[in-house]
């Protein structure tokens, strides 16, 4: 029988829960090993849920031989702290998005990673969503000819009062950094950017809230543009759609996406349900993340979304937010160089 990576999962929130459960039951070449949180009752739920033994102490975790690799999904102003400790540990990290809360220790943990010889592979998941695959494959066919424009609607519907968005960030960090790393992986490095946001906030100067709108612009070295808009609030569903114009045709990615394929016609309209949340809207882009990175600890691959995407993301979150300090454009500092491996995988 094939080999299967051996996972453990440290922070068993939202989505740490969602990512165990995928590892138990619907990702073939990985085994969910060990869970850990650092609320006790939230870790002993979880390990008796999903039946594998659960610690409080990430340390601990790390410390367990048995565990090849991690998957992060703890508030995202720990992941450099935790990438760092997963590293001397010798462990292989899949850091759910952002990489860090801040260029400098991004790079601190990119530079553990690689000192430590171990993959760094970040949660950019909609890399593994077969709309944006699709059209990525056929960008790289020629099928459009060459890109000019790419159109992203990001749109959450709203955030939960029990959601702690300070431990997640603004707008741009939370939730346009997925937009910043698609548009690179699309259209490659970025040259300048600019950003207007409206919060839309009783408190104007609240520096993260509940109902933010973002419109990003960027322009690409190769020439082609960027439009991004997103919102914490749309008010009617998960949105995660595009368009990408090139010089012999456009590719229109998940427009009309419906979780069902079924649509009520009555009396002059036709009612359909819209996906509500990125869970359902990604459900098997986030199975397909986790099979590819248990396929990275078994040396299959590099990973998809490295250490190196993930800076660059974050060096367009400053950026943009630069531009919305100043109302200006701002130009982006350049990605780090992608390591030996980073370039195999890529080519
Ligand atoms: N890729 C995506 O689509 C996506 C979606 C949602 C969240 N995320 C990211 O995942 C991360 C977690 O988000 P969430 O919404 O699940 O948050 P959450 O608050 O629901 O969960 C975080 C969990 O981490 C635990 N924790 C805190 N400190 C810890 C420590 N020192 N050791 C172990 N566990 C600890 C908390 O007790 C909590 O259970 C964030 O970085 C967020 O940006 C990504």
């Amino acid at each position: 029988m094939r080999r299967r990576a051996r996972l453990a999962v440290a922070g068993l929130g939202r989505i740490g829960l969602l990512h165990a459960g995928n590892l138990l039951e619907r990702v073939p070449s990985a085994d969910l090993v060990r869970v850990a949180d650092a609320d006790p009752s939230r870790a002993q739920r979880a390990g008796e849920a999903l039946a594998v033994p659960w610690v409080t102490d990430i340390d601990e975790l790390l410390a367990d031989g048995a565990i090849e690799g991690v998957v992060i999904a703890t508030p995202s102003g720990m992941h450099a702290e935790m990438i760092e400790a997963a590293a001397r540990a010798g462990r292989h990290v899949l850091v759910e998005k952002p990489l860090a809360f801040d260029v400098g220790s991004a790079h601190r943990a990119l530079a553990a990673a690689r000192a430590a010889s171990v993959h760094l592979q970040v949660g950019f998941q909609r890399r593994f969503d077969p709309d944006w695959r699709a059209a990525r494959e056929r960008l790289g066919q020629g099928a459009i000819g060459a890109p000019r424009l790419l159109r992203i609607a990001h749109r959450n519907m709203a955030v939960s009062p029990d959601v702690a968005l300070e431990g997640l960030g603004d707008i741009l960090i939370d939730v346009v950094v997925h937009d910043f790393d698609t548009a690179r992986w699309l259209l490659g490095e970025p040259e300048q950017v600019i950003a207007v946001a409206s919060t839309h906030a009783p408190d104007e100067n609240a520096t993260v809230t509940r109902s933010e709108t973002v419109a990003v612009l960027i322009r690409f070295r190769a020439g082609a543009l960027a439009m991004l808009d997103t919102t914490r609030s749309s008010g009617y569903g998960y949105e995660c759609s595009g368009e990408l114009l090139g010089s012999d045709g456009a590719l229109r990615i998940a427009l009309d996406h419906r979780p069902l394929g079924l649509e009520q016609l009555a009396a002059g309209e036709a009612r359909a349900a819209l996906a509500t949340d990125h869970e359902s809207r990604h459900r098997s882009a986030y199975v397909a993340e986790l099979e590819h990175f248990a396929r990275v600890v078994l040396g299959e691959f590099e990973p998809e979304a490295s250490g190196e995407d993930g800076v660059a993301a974050l060096e367009l979150v400053g950026a943009a937010r630069e531009s919305l300090e100043r109302s200006e454009p701002v130009p982006v500092p350049p990605a780090p160089p992608a390591t030996a491996s980073a370039r195999r995988a890529a080519s």
